[in-house]
């Protein structure tokens, strides 16, 4: 099958990795694409967020199967075009992508679909939100209500710091804290059905022990050797499940990958966010140990033929992904700098995020640049493999977190 992927990151590079290792594709094709993904896929300047224009090159490649992997495609309706030309895609239209777009969107149909999220107040003006402020007390949550690039969610203790965040958003959601760990838990949807990906963790803070501001993603593990045993199939009938059915309901079926941000609260799972696109780096974590050949399985969704997809495969060994990050991330990434040292390594796979190619010299384009996922027979090894390849990768100014899934390899071992 020929396909045709959206995207330009380090997630598109996993994915299109994992799609080219699928004997059942003939030719996979990226828009934009970036110069790890270029290596094995034929590369289209078109750009990614205009439905007509990409819409067209599917069309004008015969594609079997357009993927679509960030979330502003989605919002844009890139999906929706592709569709309307009667290609099948992997990626929700307008409509259902508004449970990424739209926080208080995600809200209502959870509350219709009795999903377990934490209590919230949606608020425009100053009253509300005072009110909702104090009707929950500290830790303040306060959230962004449109798509703000990882930036639209204040966590603080500090009234004065909630409240002024909160005036600036203009239509802003506010919620109840929610505390214990966080997973993140994929499902691949044709609308009606559900399949549940194995979880993975990401680490959110650009610093060691969690500190520092908010990324798009520092580095991401998978397996969780901690999590509940039943959290898959919890999650598909708890959260997955009674979300898809909700937006069939509402006419508008989500074909794509529903992406749970899950609490692992004393009282249960519980929905912090939902996207609607694989997360990055979550997917450089998660591909990886697939074993189920990943364009059929996309294709069965986008197809509504995923009741007789049989179960998902796993490899047993775990995967660490570590981002390398520009100078300056995420407040002000400093990029064009050289990028040395990427080798094949046993055990390791370097995916590119911000790459570029200039003159013949790979440099930094973007606040994260690389994500290196390293496999082995659990999370030491695999943290290990991750880091030495990491270790001989050089970039002025480039920085990493130390300690992915450090805690969690520890305690594999010790528990
Ligand atoms: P979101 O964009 O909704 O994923 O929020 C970004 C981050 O803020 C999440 O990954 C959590 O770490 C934190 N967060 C969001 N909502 C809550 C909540 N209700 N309770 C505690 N932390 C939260
Ligand atoms: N890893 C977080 C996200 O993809 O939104």
């Amino acid at each position: 099958m020929r396909i045709l992927l959206i995207g330009s990151g380090a997630r598109e590079h996993a994915l299109a990795y994992s799609l080219k290792s699928d004997s059942s594709v003939s030719e996979l094709h990226v828009a934009p694409g970036n110069p790890g993904i270029n290596k094995y896929a034929i590369a289209h300047e078109v750009n990614p967020n205009d439905p007509e224009s990409v819409s067209r090159l599917a069309q004008s490649i015969d594609a079997d199967l357009v993927v679509i992997g960030p979330e502003a495609p989605l919002v844009a309706g890139v999906a929706d075009a592709v569709r309307a030309l009667g290609i099948p895609c992997f990626g929700p239209s307008k409509a259902a992508a508004q449970i990424e777009g739209s926080k208080s969107f995600a809200k209502e149909i959870m509350a219709s679909a009795s999903v377990p999220t934490a209590q919230s107040f949606t608020c425009t003006t100053r009253e509300e939100i005072e009110q909702a402020l104090d009707a929950f007390g500290p830790i303040y949550v306060v959230k962004n209500d449109g798509l703000a690039a990882g930036k639209g969610v204040v966590v603080t203790e500090d009234r004065n710091v909630a409240l002024n965040h909160a005036l600036d958003c203009g239509k802003v959601v506010i919620e109840e804290y929610l505390d214990g760990p966080e997973i993140s838990l994929f499902g691949i949807s044709d609308g009606t059905h559900v399949i549940g990906m194995e979880p993975a963790q990401d680490f959110k803070r650009v610093f060691d022990n969690d500190e520092g501001p908010n990324t798009g993603g520092m580095g991401a593990y998978s397996p969780l050797p901690w999590a509940p045993k039943d959290i898959v199939e919890k999650t598909e009938r708890e959260v997955l499940l009674p979300t898809i059915k909700e937006l069939a309901a509402r006419n508008m079926p989500f074909i794509g990958l529903l992406y749970a941000g899950l609490a692992v609260t004393s009282h249960g799972i519980r929905v912090i966010e939902f996207n609607a696109r694989f997360g990055d780096p979550e997917t450089e974590a998660l591909l990886p140990r697939l074993k189920t050949p990943l364009a059929q399985l996309l294709l069965a969704a986008a197809t509504g033929n995923l009741s007789t997809h049989p179960p998902l495969e796993w490899s047993p060994h775990s995967a660490v992904t570590v981002v390398l990050a520009s100078e300056g991330y995420p407040e002000n990434p400093r990029t064009g700098r050289m990028i040395e040292g990427i080798t094949d390594r046993p055990g390791a796979i370097v995916f590119h995020a911000g790459t570029k190619e200039t003159s013949g010299d790979l440099v930094s384009h973007g606040g994260r640049v690389l994500a290196i996922t390293g496999i082995g027979s659990d999370l030491e090894i695999a943290r290990s493999n991750s880091y030495a390849a990491l270790s001989k990768i050089s970039l002025a100014g480039g920085h990493y977190r130390k300690d992915i899934a450090l805690k969690a390899s520890i305690n594999e071992k010790g528990a």
